[in-house]
């Protein structure tokens, strides 16, 4: 009979049966997805588990400091974080297509991960583990012959990869990922942590992405998160986060004209993230945001608020 009890224990038996004594490699992110399966793969072969927090500059205002400070020291793992933002922001210079950003994204990952594993010198990693999802499998395609976007946990992994896959999550959907990391003892605020995909705020700088633009998300996206929080709005919305469209409108400040970018909020709800619905936050909790993104992050003169469901709309606007 199925309970999550039962399958914590046949994961862990599962992941020792299939590891033995050799060395897993695990992306952590810091999202619920790879916390739930680095502290699953810890209970279960403990330091044999290295994982990896790469930081590919495409992060949230605070995440990486955050993650480090959760997992290195609350769970007193084996943290190795990377500075890749340089690398991967090279790479994405002048690249505009959605599907070609989320695909140098995930593969520029996988290199990452390889090239600085080997210089783990004493330890011979030979498995990956990712926090893929039953989701993210029939999202990409696996089943069917279309791709409605690739997710790049699934979809974009480069052919020459070296490691054997670990996906513990795989026949799980979100809600049951967060019941398992209760289940493991996890932290409500990481369990309970929004959604964030792997391509992070680069899916979010709609076409292409400059440090300019990246700060005007980082910035509005983390004004967004604080009034929602404040609202007491953070558990009743499945995702939360602004992006930015490509483009710049005429506005009006003091006596001059100006011509500056537009930020979108996005709020939804949803089970799973298949379908959703956008959230009906109160006007006034709208106005708040929108009056401090403009008064406090530069080069911003218009807000709008996408409401759009999934279908026919994404979640994300890339
Ligand atoms: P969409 O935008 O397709 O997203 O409605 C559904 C859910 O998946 C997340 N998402 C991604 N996750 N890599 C990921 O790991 C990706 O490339 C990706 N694209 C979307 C999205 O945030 C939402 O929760």
């Amino acid at each position: 009979d199925w309970s999550m009890e039962n399958f914590v224990e046949e994961q862990i038996s599962k992941i020792r049966e299939q590891v033995g004594d050799r060395q897993v490699l695990c992306a952590l992110s810091g999202g619920v997805d790879s916390s739930v399966v680095a502290v699953l793969i810890h209970r279960a072969i403990g330091d044999q588990l290295t994982c990896m927090f790469i930081d590919h500059g495409l992060l949230r205002k605070g995440e990486a400091e955050s993650v480090m400070k959760t997992f290195s020291e609350g769970f007193n793992m084996n943290v190795v974080k990377i500075d890749a933002s340089e690398r991967f922001l090279g790479k994405l210079k002048g690249v505009t297509d959605p599907e070609e950003k989320r695909k140098i994204i995930g593969n520029e990952f996988i290199y990452v991960f390889d090239e600085e594993s080997a210089k783990l010198k004493d330890k011979e990693m030979e498995f990956l583990a990712q926090g893929t999802l039953y989701t993210d499998i029939i999202e990409s395609g696996t089943d069917t012959a279309e791709t409605i976007k690739s997710h790049h946990n699934v979809g974009g992994l480069p052919e020459d990869m070296k490691f054997k896959l670990i996906e513990p999550l795989s026949a799980l959907f979100k809600d049951e990922v967060r019941a398992v990391g209760t289940e493991l003892g996890i932290a409500e605020e990481v369990v309970w942590r929004q959604p964030f995909p792997g391509p992070g705020l680069g899916i979010r700088v709609l076409g292409e992405i400059t440090d300019e633009k990246l700060e005007i998300v980082r910035e509005s996206d983390a004004i967004l998160r604080e009034e929602i929080k404040k609202a007491g709005l953070d558990r009743d919305i499945w995702q939360y986060f602004t992006a930015l469209p490509n483009m710049r409108s005429v506005g009006v400040m003091g006596d001059a004209r100006t011509y500056d970018y537009t930020v979108g909020i996005r709020a939804v709800t949803s089970i799973d993230g298949m379908t959703s619905d956008w959230a009906r936050i109160p006007w006034d909790v709208l106005e708040k945001i929108s009056t401090r993104i403009v008064n406090e992050v530069p080069h911003v003169n218009r807000i709008v608020y996408d409401i759009t469901s999934k279908p026919p709309s994404t979640i994300e606007w890339e």
